[in-house]
């Protein structure tokens, strides 16, 4: 049977410059006619997919379906050769990344807008992955935006919707079409990178004292978690909640912080549940919170570095390198040092870690926006960090049999051997561009002249003094093809190691969005009680000193930020 491929004349339309992170926007946006098919055939016309095996996933938010349906309609006319599709066009991002290596696919097509809220009113998204597992790269980006510009016309091959709930194997026109289990080969490589036995043993001995509670926040990682936690671990039910993905994530925000994941902080403090977890829309990022203890981002890569190589099987052959984006925390510096492991400082954005990870340098990486992951894929992974955390503290506890080591344990452990790196990051959102650009400009005024250099500020309330060591602006070379970042934030050092760095939002939907990250570290020598300090305290004076020497309030005209992590 021949199936006959039409030409459906169209016009351009502005503005569908994907990010890294895809193409974002309102679905009312994508809904307008042909927006969505310009944009899957600018994809085609991209990349030579014409024979080739490709993937479908995305976070099973609103208007996912009816894009499926598209991209088989479009991409079977541009002769894709197979389309591997998880069930219900689920799949999370880490999965996809995964399924792209494990079946060696051409490329995949993730329907995500991460963790921004969705339905009919909110988000949609279209995301690019190549072969590697992880997301375009800026020369594919461009080339798909370029071809948004001049399209005229678009194929498609008319045919019915795919039943997209049943697995197994289907013709569609003349391409296949696998529908696979959107969870199975994900728990599979979990399984093959920790040590399931042992963190159930440590769960099953610990019922009572170390109760755990993992957030799907009603995104995608709701399935991933029910059959990690309850079938493999063998928890009870209730230790996963919000856990069926919906269209619009049951109208909430899917980030995992302590603002957006207040269901998950509310219940482990009332149910002193020892161990909680959420992850986003998508199921990239992750936040650790147990009763009393909020794990940092920064300080969670940190551990994950330290104890990787004898808790994670994965890891048992060596830890290759680390890594941190630049606004990220030294905290795993520290620990790169004492072990001897290269560590590389990034510019924001998970794609910078991708080329370390192809040339076999980078294990182990995270970000302060709640990312972390390792090279087992190319995309952060929010339930490998999870279990990773359960990994090491059953790992910590077979060393401490006869008391019980939780994250708050773990996390004095950590700082009384490397220190601590006290980290806060504070959010101006939606402030004016013109302000926002006018604290870059004067900061950038600062770095030419070299006026803040040796300057001292002293903190009114708590009467320390930080000296200026330097200011510069982050440019980043990368190591493996030569490529240039410039612009990528000011960074003000301090004499005692302290930073703070200040960096606009890419990712912000209107005006812009101004984030300030302080850090101050404390060596060893300082003591459990001010290693301990609650990280506001501990921050007080660089917080102040910051806001003054950026003159931020006056910029912004901000008395105080939106968002405090
Ligand atoms: C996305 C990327 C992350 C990055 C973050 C930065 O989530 O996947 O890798 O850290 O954006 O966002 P920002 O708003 O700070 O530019
Ligand atoms: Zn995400």
């Amino acid at each position: 049977m021949s199936h006959q491929v039409k030409e459906i004349p169209t016009k351009p339309y502005d503005g569908q410059k994907p990010g890294t992170s895809g193409l974002r926007k309102r679905v009312k946006v994508f809904q307008q006619e042909h927006y969505t098919e310009n944009f899957v055939q600018a994809i085609f016309d991209s990349v030579d997919a014409k024979g080739q095996t490709l993937v479908i996933g995305g976070d099973g938010r609103f208007f996912s379906p009816e894009t499926v349906q598209t991209i088989l309609r479009i991409g079977s006319a541009n002769g894709v050769a197979k389309f591997i599709i998880g069930k219900d066009a689920i799949l999370s991002t880490p999965a996809a990344s995964n399924v792209i290596r494990k079946y060696k696919a051409y490329g995949g097509i993730l329907l995500t807008a991460s963790h921004n809220p969705g339905g009919p009113n909110n988000d949609f998204g279209i995301k690019y992955n190549v072969s590697n597992g992880g997301p375009a790269p800026e020369n594919v980006t461009d080339k798909i935006f370029e071809k948004t510009k001049t399209i005229s016309s678009y194929k498609v091959i008319d045919l019915p919707p795919l039943d997209l709930s049943k697995i197994g194997n289907f013709e569609y026109g003349p391409s296949k079409v696998e529908i696979i289990d959107s969870v199975k080969d994900y728990v599979e490589l979990l399984e093959s990178i920790f040590d399931f036995d042992l963190i159930r043993t440590f769960l099953h001995s610990n019922s009572e004292q170390f109760k755990v509670l993992f957030d799907g926040m009603h995104g995608v990682t709701g399935p991933y978690g029910r059959a990690i936690f309850v079938d493999k671990l063998g928890l009870p039910a209730s230790s996963v909640q919000n856990a069926v993905p919906l269209p619009d994530f049951g109208g909430g925000h899917p980030d995992p912080n302590l603002t957006y994941a207040h269901e998950l902080v509310e219940r482990v403090e009332a149910d002193n549940i020892a161990f909680g977890a959420a992850s986003d829309g998508d199921g990239d990022r992750n936040m650790i919170y147990g009763k009393g203890a909020f794990v940092t981002p920064s300080d969670s890569v940190a551990i994950i570095a330290d104890w990787a190589e004898q808790a994670i099987p994965y890891f048992k052959s060596g830890v290759k390198g680390v890594a941190r984006s630049m606004p990220t925390s030294k905290q795993i510096e520290y620990v790169a040092k004492k072990k001897g492991l290269n560590c590389y400082e990034v510019p924001t954005g998970w794609k910078f870690f991708g080329n370390l990870m192809d040339a076999g340098k980078l294990s182990i990486c995270g970000e302060e926006s709640f990312g972390t992951g390792s090279d087992h894929i190319r995309e952060k992974d929010g339930v490998w960090a999870i279990v990773a955390w359960l990994n090491i503290l059953a790992f910590a506890n077979k060393q401490s049999p006869n008391q019980l080591v939780g994250i708050n344990e773990l996390l004095q452990k950590h700082y009384e051997v490397y220190g601590r790196s006290f980290f806060s990051r504070y959010d101006y959102e939606e402030v004016s561009s013109e302000g926002a650009q006018k604290l870059v400009d004067n900061l950038n005024a600062h770095i030419k002249e070299g006026s803040l250099a040796s300057t001292e500020h002293k903190s009114a309330s708590t009467g320390q003094t930080f000296t200026v060591a330097n200011v510069i602006n982050f440019d980043y070379t990368d190591p493996v093809d030569g490529s240039v970042s410039k612009n990528q934030g000011q960074i003000i050092s301090f004499s005692d190691g302290s930073r703070v760095v200040f960096r606009l939002s890419g990712t912000g939907s209107q005006g812009a969005t101004v984030r300030m990250y302080v850090e101050r570290y404390v060596a060893p020598s300082a003591g459990a009680a001010e290693l301990g300090r609650d990280t506001a305290e501990g921050l007080k004076g660089l917080i102040e000193v910051a806001l003054e020497l950026s003159k931020l309030k006056e910029y912004l005209g901000r008395e105080k930020p939106t968002v405090i992590t």
